[in-house]
């Protein structure tokens, strides 16, 4: 079995031995300068992973001890969103929060709990945003949870990071993945195609409970085109905006339907759970656009939740949209910005999106 020690090890010294040789495909027309920086941003970004994977075995292990360590209920507070963090979204985040600052390669942190950008080191060379603990209401009733995180380049360095250095695209992201805390704890993530030297894609690693160590389970991970498995919140259904209600109407006829073929409802109540479930057998998630508050473009943050999602989906060949536009290409305003999400196999987020843009003609 290969640990996530060897792995990253393994990683760096082809990396190092691409950067003299320029032989890799994606150090290949670099000049000097451009495959020393990238070795240099992998370094950096594999180091930083290696803290949050740090972090998160201090939440999983919480988790595992559930009720027992007193990790249950409600903090008392609710964060920028107006909405009630619990307990552990504190201790995560804090969790997160100091392991981070004190990365030397971290100029800077952005979480889902705090109003504000956290700056940490202003010579580091990236920036990390994070959902520390994705699928709060799954907390107190012993089901998956998890961190998902988005690594971004900081541009300023020598300088205190501010909120405007994180308002980059998705497209930019260095790294993105997360931990999932589930019957087992998993790690999932990948490198921007621009680092990724070997090929490697979607990795995913499984924690051995007997060593606290991490385990590489398969890499490459691709997302079948097709599905008939679906996840979205139905009982929001009558806020939903025309083509959302008609693609949901379509997938519940069934094969008496214009789909001809029968669909399967999952619903995790935790994005992390259901994109882990997509990138191992396939499905579309949806948490669409709705009226509920048309302050909202939806419930998902674009920056700590849509934009890392996107980028594993995309990086194992699915597609990860708004319904029409491409998530990692919207320009952020905001670092707690919402967006809808439609993610997952290629041909039924296509299918959600061809009804989208019938109905805006
Ligand atoms: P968070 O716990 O970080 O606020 O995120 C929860 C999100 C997402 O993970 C999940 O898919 C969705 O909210 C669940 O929404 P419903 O409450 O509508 O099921
Ligand atoms: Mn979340
Ligand atoms: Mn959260």
């Amino acid at each position: 079995m290969t640990t996530l020690t060897e792995y990253f090890t393994v990683l760096l010294t082809d990396h190092q031995t691409d950067t003299a040789n320029h032989t890799s495909h994606a150090m290949q027309s670099k000049t000097d300068a451009d495959a020393t920086h990238i070795t240099d941003a992998m370094s950096a970004t594999i180091d930083v992973i290696n803290t949050l994977v740090h972090a998160g075995k201090q939440i999983a292990d919480l988790l595992r001890q559930g009720a027992l360590a007193d990790i249950h209920g409600e903090a008392g507070a609710e964060n920028v969103q107006g909405e009630q963090q619990k307990k552990l979204d504190v201790i995560a985040n804090d969790l997160l929060l100091d392991a981070l600052t004190a990365n030397p390669h971290c100029a800077g942190v952005a979480s889902e709990e705090l109003d504000d950008a956290t700056p940490a080191n202003p010579d580091g060379k990236l920036l990390v945003l994070f959902d520390p603990l994705d699928g709060s209401s799954n907390i107190d009733i012993n089901m998956p949870t998890g961190t998902i995180f988005s690594i971004l380049p900081y541009h300023n360095q020598g300088q205190t990071a501010q909120n405007a250095d994180f308002l980059q695209p998705g497209d930019s992201q260095l790294a993105a993945g997360y931990l999932l805390y589930g019957a087992s704890t998993i790690l999932a993530f990948t490198f921007a195609t621009a680092l990724d030297t070997d090929q490697s894609g979607v990795v995913m690693f499984g924690l051995n409970p007997d060593t606290g160590e991490f385990e590489l389970i398969k890499e490459c991970i691709s997302i079948a085109e097709d599905t008939t498995e679906y996840a979205i919140n139905g009982s929001n259904y009558r806020h939903w905006l025309p083509p959302m209600r008609q693609y949901i109407d379509e997938v519940l006829a069934g094969t008496s339907g214009i789909r001809q073929k029968n669909f399967n409802t999952r619903w995790v109540a935790a994005m992390v759970g259901d994109v882990h479930r997509i990138l191992c057998r396939g499905g579309i998630f949806i948490y669409p656009q709705d009226t509920k508050d048309p302050s909202k473009a939806g419930k998902l943050r674009l920056m700590y939740e849509a934009n890392p999602m996107s980028l594993l989906v995309e990086r194992a060949g699915g597609a990860a949209t708004d319904a029409v536009k491409r998530i990692m290409d919207y320009q952020p305003t905001d670092i707690h910005q919402r967006v809808p999400v439609v993610l997952g196999s290629k041909n039924e987020v296509q299918v959600v999106r061809a009804l989208h843009q019938q109905q805006q003609l």
